[in-house]
């Protein structure tokens, strides 16, 4: 880990550096702006000769900076395999994957972990925590992969925490807290690295109803207050709801791509007295 390394090729700044710094980001404002991330006939091809297996059959995705997508779909449809392959955790077969105008494919091994650790965070139905450590410590492992010291990584690691409510629980390990407070570790953790990019699959998978509307509460404030584009695996339509935009995979294909009108916190009743506003 090296944080002095020199940059990417194409637009991505070194690592170490502001993420939200350096390299053309994308601009809202600006409607000739590359889309964050733009995918282009992604294919992914499983084994080799008789077993060999088509996950993805010609991905065409573009996403937004600030965008808050669900993706939902049959079971194999090739949700996962493309989420892989957008957080850089697996290469496609074919296609091309841009990412704020870089080629990912033109990258190295080494640039692709470096781009993976700088602007995603991930989070997983099964949370993916070390057992017999510390909240605290599980938040600041990407952290330690990084380089950091270690007071600016106890301080991200504190706010991460306090970010998704735990302030007290951080010498909790995850056997002391329950399914819905290990889910907020999990994401304190992928926050932590202030990552532009949360790849969130099917993070309330494993909660019950209540736990996983807090969740997915936690996810749109993200978004919301923070701008973290959240793109999310989902099987329920419920959690789907809080999403700006659904994408649904069938048969490793995009098979619908739809704008959500009215995300689900909006649809909360307005506080009383605020009825006349539009
Ligand atoms: N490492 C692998 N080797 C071989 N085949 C794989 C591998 N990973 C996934 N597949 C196959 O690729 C297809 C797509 O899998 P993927 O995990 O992307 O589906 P998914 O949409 O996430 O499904 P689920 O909703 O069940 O999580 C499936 O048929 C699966 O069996
Ligand atoms: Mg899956």
């Amino acid at each position: 880990m090296n944080p002095h390394a020199p940059p990417l090729r194409g637009s991505l700044p070194p690592e170490g550096a502001d993420p939200a710094g350096g390299g053309p980001a994308p601009d809202p404002m600006n409607p000739h702006a590359p889309p964050l991330i733009c995918l282009r006939g992604i294919t992914k091809v499983y084994g080799e000769g008789n077993t060999a297996f088509q996950a993805l059959k010609g991905v065409d995705l573009d996403i937004e900076q600030g965008d808050f997508v669900a993706i939902m779909g049959p079971s194999g449809s090739g949700k996962s395999t493309a989420m892989n392959m957008l957080g850089c955790l697996d290469q496609p077969t074919g296609g091309q994957y841009l990412f704020r105008g870089v080629r990912v494919e033109s990258l190295s091994r080494d640039e692709r972990a470096r781009l993976r650790r700088r602007y995603f965070g991930f989070v997983f139905q099964g949370f993916h925590l070390l057992a017999r450590t510390s909240a605290l410590e599980n938040v600041e492992l990407p952290l330690i992969y990084r380089g950091e010291p270690a007071a600016r990584r106890h301080a991200a690691a504190r706010a991460a925490l306090e970010q998704v409510g735990l302030t007290g629980w951080e010498h909790h390990t995850p056997g002391e807290l329950s399914g819905g407070q290990q889910q907020r570790v999990a994401i304190a953790r992928a926050i932590a690295t202030e990552p532009q990019v949360l790849l969130a699959d099917e993070p309330t998978g494993n909660l019950d109803t209540q736990r996983s509307h807090e969740i997915m509460e936690l996810l749109w404030r993200l978004n919301v207050d923070r701008g973290i584009t959240v793109l999310m695996v989902t099987h329920e339509a419920d959690m789907a709801a809080y999403a700006r935009r659904m994408v649904r995979f069938v048969d490793g294909q995009v098979a619908s791509d739809e704008r959500n009108p009215l995300p689900h916190l909006l649809r909360q009743p307005l506080p009383e007295g605020a009825d006349h506003v539009a």
